[in-house]
């Protein structure tokens, strides 16, 4: 049986195989109703990759975007990979149990309900609600407010970028990366701000919005976000709190702003090391090939305006490849995210989708191959959850699929008013 693997060139496929590879769901053959499954489909893993994940509402994007994830950390190279999800509703706890009510489908495609071994990370200050709500957390995170430049508290504290507000904070954050490097906490700017003569309204305004800041429950004396990328570790950033919040996705774009230049900077020092290493003849990952998967992915690197995730998540897009950082990007309309990070991306699952400004956002990243039946494959696509088409530009071919189902329990579903 010929072997599907997305993501992976010849010669990757000829010397290792399926070795560093996951396998997602099966080849669907025929149309509509009519279509069954038939090969497999692996994915590669081991590989820098930036991968989007489309479709409508409620067609299988997060759950998808779980089986990668599971894929990831259950693969014959999960030594040398480290996956951290960026989990903006809140879904991705229940990874730490087993997929009990698919058991019966599980089985039929040979694998069994599993448990995984998530660590799943709240904001310091959240800890509270998260215990009302009774959803379970491992560990709690916070970021070092010295580490964020004028421009991203600019745009997490939403002020416009000439205002007089935008100058007092300019003023202020130079001064203490003067006097204290990295060193001072949200106390020292608030203090700072007082310092300068500057009209009160300005003062008054940057100060509430300082004090604001102090409730996002994120801020400490030292940013714990290195512990996100230990070897085969999957880490699940929960940051679900936030919701209701004002700003809400600000303080999130703020958090994955750290993170990703954070994991950019070592992992550019460790690819250093390595090329040593390889000259000497040593083959040694100095520090894990790091999977961030970014769920509503939107609402960071949107299509319009930017927010303080923006530059650094479209560095990874660039030159991700590199240092070996892999992006899976799931939102339902491809027209909405960033033109940039859409057209970097090598390999894209999307499910159903039907707004045609989507269809044509999708076509026109991927090469003339499949521009012209990119339409009939998706209208082709049966009526059902989890399939969907694969695009892959190494491979320049197009498949559908029928995702596989998670092995672990899945907690986006789709609530119904029925009463069983
Ligand atoms: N491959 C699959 N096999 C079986 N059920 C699936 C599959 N994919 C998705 N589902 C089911 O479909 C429903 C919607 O899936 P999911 O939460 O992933 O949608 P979504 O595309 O992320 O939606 P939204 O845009 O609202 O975030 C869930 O109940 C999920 O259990
Ligand atoms: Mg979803």
């Amino acid at each position: 049986m010929p072997k599907i693997c997305v993501g992976r060139d010849d010669e990757d496929q000829e010397e290792h195989g399926l070795d560093g590879t996951g396998m997602i769901g099966k080849h669907l053959v025929g149309e509509g109703p009519e279509a069954h499954t038939a090969n497999p489909v692996y994915m590669d893993l081991a590989r820098p990759h930036v991968m989007g994940i489309f479709g409508k509402r409620g067609t299988g994007k997060s759950y998808s975007m779980g089986t990668i994830a599971e894929e990831l950390y259950d693969s014959d190279i999960s030594d040398n990979l480290s996956t951290v999800i960026i989990d903006s509703m809140g879904v991705y706890w229940s990874m730490k149990r087993p997929n009990d009510r698919g058991a019966g489908i599980l089985d039929k495609w040979g694998f069994k309900p599993q448990a995984y071994d998530t660590t799943i990370y709240i904001p310091a200050g959240k800890t509270e609600e998260f215990t009302k709500k009774e959803i379970p957390y491992d560990e709690t995170f916070t970021i070092n407010p010295g580490e964020l430049t004028s421009e991203e508290w600019r745009m997490a504290l939403n002020i416009d970028n000439d205002s007089e507000m935008s100058i007092l904070l300019d003023k202020t954050i130079s001064k203490l990366k003067d006097t204290a490097g990295n060193d001072y906490r949200l106390e020292h700017i608030l203090k700072g701000i007082k310092k300068f003569d500057f009209d009160q309204g300005a003062v008054r305004g940057l100060e509430n919005r300082l004090e604001n800041a102090e409730d996002w429950g994120i801020f400490g004396k030292d940013s714990s976000l290195e512990k996100f990328t230990e070897r085969s570790e999957m880490s699940i950033i929960d940051m679900s709190v936030f919701g209701e919040m004002s700003g809400g996705w600000s303080i999130r774009s703020l958090v994955v702003a750290l993170l990703s230049k954070r994991i950019l900077r070592e992992r550019m020092d460790a690819r250093r090391m390595e090329e040593i290493d390889e000259m000497q003849g040593l083959n040694q990952n100095e520090m894990p090939i790091t999977w961030m998967l970014i769920d509503e992915a939107h609402q960071f690197i949107p299509d319009e305006g930017e927010t303080p995730a923006t530059k650094p998540l479209l560095r990874w897009v660039k030159i991700g490849r590199e240092p070996g950082v892999s992006l899976a990007l799931a939102t339902q309309q491809p027209a909405k995210l960033n033109a940039n990070a859409l057209s970097q991306c090598d390999l894209i699952l999307s499910h159903r989708l039907t707004a045609q400004q989507d269809i044509e956002a999708l076509g026109e990243i991927m090469q003339t191959y499949v521009r012209k039946d990119l339409k009939h494959y998706i209208e082709a696509l049966p009526d059902e959850v989890g399939t969907g088409i694969i695009l892959d530009d190494n491979s320049e071919r197009i498949f559908p699929i029928k995702m596989r189902p998670r092995k672990s329990w899945h907690a986006g579903g789709t609530p119904d008013a029925y009463e069983d």
